[in-house]
């Protein structure tokens, strides 16, 4: 039997292959897994690394596959087909999870298996891509008002889509638009643009969902929360016509273009207020970088058992452990 520490389930698709050559990069003992057998012998043989061919329902092979095991990256997405089975695969092996879902319902499934979490020893993270940094900028930005009241993120994207973001997003836009409302999730129907300044002077951002009034609620309790969006696509070197006929994911060259920023600003309750920026590897690229920072706390048994997100977890220092990402303060 090998001795994988790291089981990455979904490990074929565009994110989860940039995963695992970070994963080879830090010489991390990794396995792969999938359902597709082809894909992933084929990967397999490439990276050098054992693999395991399961669907999610196969809870003996997810046995098999995390046995000995310390972490899984789920990186099998739409999240809402494959988070639930993963998620219980992990209490059953007491193995850590992490996915990189940017689907919210995946984040609050995690928080119902809180007490199965803690009482199986084992932390569970649901959207540890782009909510490591995320949050971390939260938690930094809200330490510097004395008692946060109000808490305003816009994120601006780099990099375009991955086919399977453009499948997964189905998930997030049925939800409607969403905030963080006097501690309460509620649904709005209308809502103003704000302008945000990342760093290059204002810039319009539209109100958007992101999930941040899931996970840095968690890490902040900060009651009222409201989220922006403000994309800014490469130059595409294909012409897609439809979801299938999308390139998998942007290239080397498109991810390398440019930068993704967030912009977070915070009132306290006497009306102090403080706004910092992260300035970041474009998406995919810090996605894949984020999820391995926080499977390396794991391994080095820097972890909280039950459900966290990277700010209740790791506070703003997570921020460090990704690199070429930077915290500005204005
Ligand atoms: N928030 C973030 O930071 C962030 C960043 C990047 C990606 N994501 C999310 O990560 C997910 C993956 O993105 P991607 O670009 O890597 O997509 P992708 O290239 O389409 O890859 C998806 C992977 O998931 C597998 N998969 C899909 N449905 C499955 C199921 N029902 N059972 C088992 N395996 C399944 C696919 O296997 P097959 O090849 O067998 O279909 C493939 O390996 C998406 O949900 C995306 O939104 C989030």
């Amino acid at each position: 039997m090998d001795n994988h520490k790291v089981l990455v389930y979904g490990a074929t698709g565009y994110t989860g292959k940039l995963i695992c050559l970070r994963l080879k990069e830090l010489n991390i003992n990794f396995a792969i897994a999938g359902r597709d057998k082809a894909k992933v012998a084929e990967l397999s043989s490439r990276l050098n690394v054992p693999n395991f061919v399961f669907e999610t329902s196969d809870f003996g092979a997810w046995q098999e596959a995390l046995r000995g095991g310390v972490c899984l990256i789920n990186a099998a997405g739409p999240f809402a087909l494959t988070a639930e089975n993963a998620m219980h695969a992990c209490l059953q092996s007491k193995v850590h999870y992490l996915d990189i879902s940017a689907e919210m319902p995946t984040y609050q499934l995690a928080e119902s298996l809180d007490q199965q979490a803690k009482e199986a020893g084992i932390m569970m993270i649901s959207g540890a891509g782009l909510f490591v940094a995320y949050d971390a900028l939260v938690v930094h930005t809200a330490k510097r008002v004395k008692r946060a009241q109000q808490l305003f993120v816009a994120f601006r994207h780099y990099g375009g889509f991955s086919k399977g973001s453009v499948k997964s997003s189905k998930y997030i836009v049925d939800l409607g638009l969403l905030i963080r409302d006097n501690g309460e999730l509620k649904q709005i129907t209308e809502a103003s643009a704000k302008v945000f300044d990342f760093g290059e002077g204002p810039q319009e951002c539209f109100p958007t969902s992101l999930g941040g009034i899931i996970v840095s609620y968690k890490s902040t309790s900060i009651p009222n929360i409201r989220e922006y969006f403000q994309l800014q696509l490469p130059v595409l070197t294909t012409n897609p016509t439809d979801i299938e006929n999308l390139p998998d994911g942007p290239t080397a060259e498109e991810r390398a273009g440019g930068r993704s920023k967030l912009a977070v600003e915070v009132i306290g309750t006497d009306g102090d207020s403080a706004y910092s920026i992260a300035d970041l590897p474009s998406g995919y690229t810090l996605t894949s970088l984020s999820v391995v920072a926080v499977a390396c706390r794991i391994l080095n048994g820097d972890l909280m058992p039950g459900y966290q997100t990277a700010g209740s977890a790791y506070g703003e220092n997570i921020m460090r452990d990704i690199p070429d990402s930077h915290i500005i303060d204005r």
